[in-house]
């Protein structure tokens, strides 16, 4: 299990620190919030209960295993899971052993922005007669996951290979243009559950099919989701996820309107990237629930230790009050190095000896001190080990705290309207029929150098 240490949120070494007995004040209303969540499951908790998803994919396990290569085409949720299960919990040079050290699973490449140089270079990288395409949109519509779609499937026809030998679309089960091209040209399909919006996707068969091409165990997944799930009716100081949301909220209602993931774990990092787009779509809202325009929102922010020591940790520990900080932390590394011992310098003797994650974990030490000395809160959750039961139990009790956040807030997590102008101000100016009203007329006024 996570450990979660909230301590030091509240500490009187911060200035403005909430109080045991403030949390207690919310003790009815979280219950009753959690109550609710509980009673009408959301999608996302729903499926980790059923093997359905699972079984989806592995149903898929001859045809997936014949390719060498699979290519994830899709952005924001249909991406971020993906990327962030490759880079959790597969090595970082994954793509660059031979097939017999990846033990015949796939390479896994995941294109989830619309830059042509990136684009191209992935592209290069690939044997497109060995690779199986996997597009990813809920809607069947996003510009980015259908244009990269459509390069695709150009060159799969540019080499005389069969469309439906190389793509699979995951869409919604019904709506959308893949859903249709997939029932017009009987393409391989996986539904994304209708109940499940996209930044809450990944244990869905969103994220679950590069994950398991690239051998993570899907299930452990699916066991430490179910684990963080069963600590939502628990006592108030029992349930991480509550205990996430409230404090965030407490500290918000406070001027900290910031919050940093701060993860000392190249690996971790990107469940902290993933946590940014979670917590940013699903919170940062200018409506509540009952139409009051409230403009509410913490913008979360990722960092990595020890790297952001030197870039961000000046600015977290003497610039404005404004933040509150998580650290991601690591027990046991998978790999450990020994600093050899080389010189005979009394200034490098203490790391002579040492081992790297000592060093590292030391670093965390420090910084997490010298946050609380400068009157900061911060809280810590650490993995005993990164696998699939700790990530599993990452991404459900954040699912979870956001949307518990969300009704603190009285807004709803689920929704991004403030997304939708720039997308049809894109569309207009691609010439997409309909939406000729959203074209931007050039200024004359601007100030440009
Ligand atoms: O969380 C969300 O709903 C969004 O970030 C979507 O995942 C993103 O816009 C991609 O949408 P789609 O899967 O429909 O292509």
């Amino acid at each position: 299990m996570l450990k979660f240490d909230f301590t030091n949120l509240f500490s009187e070494k911060v200035f403005d620190n909430i109080t045991i007995e403030d949390v207690k004040n919310y003790e009815e209303k979280i219950n009753k919030i959690a109550n609710e969540i509980d009673k009408n499951k959301p999608g996302f908790a729903e499926i980790v209960f059923s093997r359905k998803w699972i079984d989806s994919v592995l149903d898929l396990k001859d045809f997936i295993f014949e390719f060498d290569n699979l290519v994830v085409l899709g952005i924001g949720g249909s991406a971020l899971g993906n990327i962030a299960l490759q880079n959790t919990l597969k090595p970082f040079n994954w793509n660059f052993l031979s097939k017999e050290e990846r033990k015949g699973k796939l390479k896994i490449f995941v294109i989830d922005n619309v830059d042509p140089d990136y684009v191209a270079s992935i592209l290069d990288t690939i044997d497109v007669n060995k690779t199986l395409f996997n597009v990813i949109s809920k809607s069947g519509s996003t510009a980015e996951a259908m244009s990269n779609y459509l390069i695709a499937r150009g060159i799969i026809e540019t080499y005389g290979l069969d469309p439906k030998k190389h793509l699979i679309f995951t869409t919604d089960p019904e709506k959308g243009v893949l859903r249709s091209i997939a029932n017009k040209e009987s393409i391989r399909t996986l539904e994304i559950p209708q109940n499940v919006g996209g930044r809450f996707s990944v244990l869905t068969p969103v994220g679950l099919l590069s994950a398991y091409a690239a051998g993570i165990d899907i299930e452990a997944l699916y066991d430490g989701a179910k684990n963080a799930y069963k600590k939502l009716l628990n006592p108030l100081f029992e349930n991480p996820a509550a205990l996430i949301a409230l404090t965030h909220y407490l500290y918000y209602n406070k001027g900290r309107n910031i919050s940093v993931m701060m993860a000392y774990s190249n690996k971790l990092y990107y469940l902290a990237d993933w946590y940014r787009q979670l917590w940013a779509e699903s919170l940062g809202k200018k409506f509540d629930k009952d139409g009051n325009k409230v403009k509410v929102g913490q913008t979360p922010v990722k960092a990595l230790g020890a790297v952001d020591q030197h870039s961000q940790v000046q600015l977290y520990n003497e610039g404005p009050d404004d933040k509150i900080i998580t650290f991601l932390k690591v027990e046991k590394f998978k790999r450990d190095i020994k600093i050899p011992h080389v010189h005979d310098e009394e200034a490098l003797s203490y790391l002579q000896g040492s081992k790297l994650s000592t060093l590292l974990n030391n670093e965390l030490l420090g910084t997490e001190n010298a946050i609380l000395e400068h009157g900061k809160p911060s809280l810590k959750i650490t993995f005993p080990q990164i696998d699939e039961l700790h990530v599993g139990e990452f991404f459900m009790t954040y699912e979870l705290a956001t949307v518990i956040a969300g009704s603190l807030f009285n807004v709803n997590p689920y929704d991004q309207p403030g997304v939708e102008l720039g997308k049809k101000i894109t569309y207009a100016l691609m010439g997409r029929p309909g939406f000729e009203e959203y074209k931007i007329n050039p200024s004359s006024e601007r100030i440009e150098l």
